[in-house]
This record gives structure tokens, sequence and C-alpha cells, in this order.
């Protein structure tokens, strides 16, 4: 079980030896290997993503990573590609996702009873497209704060990927619906070629309900009717607000896991940022990251494990043991990765 480790920055450390900790309870023979990236990278390789970085990420095939401080208005990166040529992305973590070809970030959001209020009932999947959109950031400035404009792309090739998988993910676990969010009544041709390829996809599906909504709508039907929603499919940004929405429903940040998945290489990472507001005060809550770790069991063919972490952390919050300041608690991020691991091991006992 060789799985890659970036320990990111701000509560990144603190939240990674948690779900280490939690991982190993499950009595799997985890190998560690600490990949550097961003301020580790630049020390040792003079680049925050060097192709060292990206080899590596690539051979050990699945990674866990750890949020990651992107600073406002400044992250552009560059990475030189194998035939000389170089990109150019707006973010490290999009660096991340185009350079690795990691496609789809699954993010299962689930309520739980006595953290989520009116939304407990919640248990969505949203399936954010990572490689296009305006995310892109192909953006320019006209004269000097004066105008500037992005590029929304939007491909056939990934729009029809990113469907296909989440009716491979519905039809693989069972789920009844998947709703395709878009703004296709204003982007014609950006969210409407997205609609279509969707639209497309759901004929070789005919046993998975299908059906798809304006991305405003659906905010506001999130929060009125959590059950309305099962598999969601969506673009770049609007799947990166969508799910922080949802994550708030469900109680916290710290509840939602991640995933982004390529052709035979996934990093799997929680949907929160590095918090800087609480780092280094052993307050953070570990559980996203931990749920990362399942996802991570799972796409390894380890169910068994994989089902117990999830049950754990269930039984944890159920109990509200040890629970983190952000779910009402006076627990700390280590009391909260300990109590789950010892439930872990009794669920597998
Ligand atoms: P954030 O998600 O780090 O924090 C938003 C709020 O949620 C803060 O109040 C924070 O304390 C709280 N929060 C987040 N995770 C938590 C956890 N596990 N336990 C308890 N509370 C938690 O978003 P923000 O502040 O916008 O971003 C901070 C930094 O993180 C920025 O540099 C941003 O670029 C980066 N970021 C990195 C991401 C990644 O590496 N995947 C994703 C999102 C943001």
């Amino acid at each position: 079980m060789r799985v890659g480790i970036i320990k990111g920055n701000g509560i990144g450390p603190e939240i990674t030896a948690a779900t280490q900790r939690v991982l190993e309870a499950t009595g799997l023979p985890f190998e560690w290997e600490d990949i550097p990236i961003a301020g580790v990278a630049i020390q040792a390789h003079d680049h925050p993503l060097p192709p060292e970085t990206v080899q590596r990420l690539r051979a050990a095939k699945y990674n866990i990573k750890a949020p990651l401080i992107v600073n406002k208005l400044e992250g552009r990166i560059t990475c030189v590609q194998p035939d000389g040529s170089e990109l150019t992305y707006p973010s490290l973590n999009n660096a991340i996702r185009r350079e690795l070809g990691l496609f789809v970030n699954p993010r299962p959001i689930r309520g739980f009873p006595g953290v989520s209020g009116r939304h407990e009932s919640l248990d969505i999947v949203v399936m954010r497209e990572v490689t296009e959109d305006v995310y892109i950031g192909h953006e320019h400035k006209i004269g000097d704060d004066i105008a500037a404009e992005a590029i929304k792309l939007t491909t056939r090739a990934a729009a029809l990927k990113v469907a296909k998988y989440s009716f491979e993910y519905a039809r693989r676990l069972g789920r009844k619906r998947v709703t395709c969010l878009h703004k296709a009544n204003v982007l014609n041709y950006t969210d409407g070629l997205f609609l279509r390829c969707f639209q497309e996809t759901s004929r070789d599906y005919p046993e998975i309900q299908s059906d798809d909504m304006m991305i405003d709508a659906a905010c506001y039907t999130i929060v009125r009717d959590p059950k309305r929603f099962d598999v969601i499919v969506t673009a770049n940004q609007y799947g990166d607000i969508f799910s922080d929405l949802a994550a708030g429903l469900a109680g916290s940040l710290g509840l939602a896991p991640g995933a982004n998945i390529g052709d035979g290489v996934c990093v799997f990472e929680a949907s929160h940022g590095a918090a800087p507001d609480i780092a280094g005060k052993g307050i953070a809550n570990p559980l996203a990251l931990v749920l990362s770790g399942a996802e991570l069991l799972d796409e390894t063919g380890n169910h068994k494990e994989a089902t117990a972490v999830r049950e754990a952390v269930r039984k944890v919050i159920e109990a509200k043991t040890s629970l983190t300041p952000d779910l009402g608690g006076s627990g700390t991020t280590d009391s909260l990765a300990a109590v789950v691991s010892e439930e872990v091991k009794k669920i597998l006992a």
C-alpha cells in the first residue's frame, strides 16, 4: 500500500498526521512516501512543482494531498513539458490536476445527525470537471486596471468524459439519479455544449434517471430540499462553489472529502483549504481528509476498510466524542483522530 503524501501548508501537516493514524488503524501495510511540493520543492528543485514531483505522484498512483496556500493575485505557475515547451497554470492546485491529467473531482457530501440540522439527510456526490472552464486561467487585461477578460473553455471531449464517469459511478454505487448543473440559458455555447454532452451520454444509462437544473436554482433547491439531489455533474467553477455550499449545509467544510481522478493516477484531498486562521492551534477538523482516505481505500479495492473508516467517523460524530470546535466540540485534531482510530479497530476486530 504505497501512498504518496503531500503534507501541504497551514493545517495540512496536522490533518495529514491524523489521517495517516486513522488509516493505519485499518491494519493495512501502508508505505508513506513524502513528495515535495510548494516551499519544500522550491528549496530542493527551485520550482514549486518540478517534473520530478509530477513523476513521483504518477509513479505512486495513489496520493493523499493536504491543502496548499495559494496567494491571492499571484498564483501563476509555469511548468516545462517533456518536449521542452511550457504551460502556464493559474494556481499550484490547478497545475497539479492538469499536469497529471486528473479530469474529475468527485466530492461526496453527507449530512450527519446532530451536526447537520435539517440537512442530515443530505447525501450527494458533486462531480466537478477540473480541466476546463474559466479556471484554465486564460485571462488578459486591457490597459492598467481598466478592464480584463477571461476565457471559458468547454470541449466536447472533456464534457463527455466527466458525464460518462458520473453515470458509471452512479451505476457502480447504485445511485439513482444524475443531475447536470449549468447556466445554458445564458451561456448557450459553452454550458450548452456541456449540457448536450450530458444528455447524449445519459441515453447509454436508461436505468439511471437524468435531469438538469440551472446552477442558481440548484443553490436554492439544495438549501430548501436537500433530498432532491443524488449525483451532480457540473463545470469546474460551479462545482467548486456548489460543493462548498453543500459542505456548509452538512455542517462544516471539515466534513467534505474529495478525490481527483485521472487515468492511472489519483490525488485524494479534502474540499477545504489550508485554514491559516486556525493553523498550528491543533484544533483543525481532520475528518474531511480522513474521509478522503476512505475514498482512497475504495479506489484500491479495500472496501471493508473504507466502510469501517466511514462508519467510525459516523459513530464518533453521533456520539459527539472529542469533536473539534467547528463541530461544536472542544476536542483537538489529535484527540479526534485517536477516537476514530480506536473505533476503526473495534469495527474491524
Ligand atoms: P479555507 O477552506 O482554508 O477556510 C475557510 C474557513 O473554513 C476558515 O474559517 C477555516 O478555519 C475553516 N476550515 C477549513 N477547513 C477546516 C477544517 N478542516 N477544520 C476546521 N475549520 C476549517 O478557505 P480560505 O480561507 O479561503 O483559504 C485559505 C488558503 O487555502 C488559501 O491560500 C487558499 O488558496 C487555499 N486553498 C487551498 C485549497 C487546496 O489546496 N485544495 C482549496 C481551497 C483553498
